[in-house]
């Protein structure tokens, strides 16, 4: 049995004071929510203050990227090491706004993989075809390519935790979504590819996410898939009553 993880990606959004506001009144609307987990992406700037924040709570704090190297003379960077520091346990990684804006390759997500599962952060993987891909029939070649790249070298995730998470490019903050149907046909294909890759164990241990437009609204439909687990919230965690509807929503 796979524990539901819901997962806020604030992006660029909210300043130190409006981080810690929104987890003020997160932690009142999610105190029984147990039975599901979790975790908060704010950016870089407002980790320490979050996990401050979320201290006591069970909420868990995450990362939206991060570097492979421990540390040195890589101007900008952030490393797993200082993201430790800070009380993160999650990182997302190969978001497909890294991938359009930022020029991040499954190579590069490859690295920071490793380097994240060596930290003992959970790296959220993210997959994902675009609108074209989509349209020529190559959305389950494209997500296939994208995970096994991602974890290209790894032999092994006896002992170590990954978080999958599908995210259809053309279904991010445009109020479209995939059908509950096609993300589970994806969320299904996903887990076959690790089942054949490492073991069915490892398969049915890992938890996969839908990301893409996920509000109140429509959660309960992707929950409620097999395959899916989760999501990755974007637009709707910035605002603690949709955020905490959601997860409550996600409550069995
Ligand atoms: P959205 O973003 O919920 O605003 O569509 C999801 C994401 O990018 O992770």
């Amino acid at each position: 049995m796979r524990t539901p993880l819901i997962v806020g990606n604030w992006k660029m959004n909210l300043t130190t004071k409006e981080a810690a506001s929104l987890v003020e009144k997160l932690r009142s609307r999610l105190s029984d929510t147990k039975e599901v987990e979790v975790a908060l992406c704010p950016p870089f700037t407002s980790l320490e203050t979050v996990a401050k924040t979320c201290k006591g709570s069970g909420i868990h704090v995450g990362a939206q990227n991060m570097f492979w190297e421990d540390q040195g003379a890589y101007t900008g960077e952030i490393s797993p090491v200082m993201l430790k520091d800070l009380g993160c346990s999650f990182v997302i990684l190969g978001h497909s706004e890294r991938r359009q804006f930022f020029g991040e390759t499954n190579e590069n997500v490859s690295k920071k993989v490793k380097s994240a599962l060596k930290h003992k952060l959970i790296p959220i993987i993210c997959v994902g075809e675009t609108l074209s891909q989509r349209e020529a029939g190559e959305t389950d070649r494209v997500c296939r390519e994208q995970l096994m790249e991602s974890l290209e070298g790894i032999d092994n995730l006896e002992g170590n935790e990954i978080v999958v998470a599908y995210e259809p490019v053309w279904a991010i903050g445009t109020g479209r979504t995939a059908s509950p149907k096609d993300a589970d046909h994806v969320a299904n294909f996903l887990r076959l590819i690790l089942a054949n890759t490492y073991s069915a164990r490892t398969a049915e241990r890992v938890r996969i996410l839908y990301g893409g437009s996920v509000k109140p609204e429509n959660i309960v439909e992707f929950i409620a898939q097999p395959n899916i687990d989760g999501a990755l919230v974007g637009g709707a965690s910035l605002k603690a009553d949709s955020f905490g509807e959601i997860v409550r929503l996600c409550v069995i």
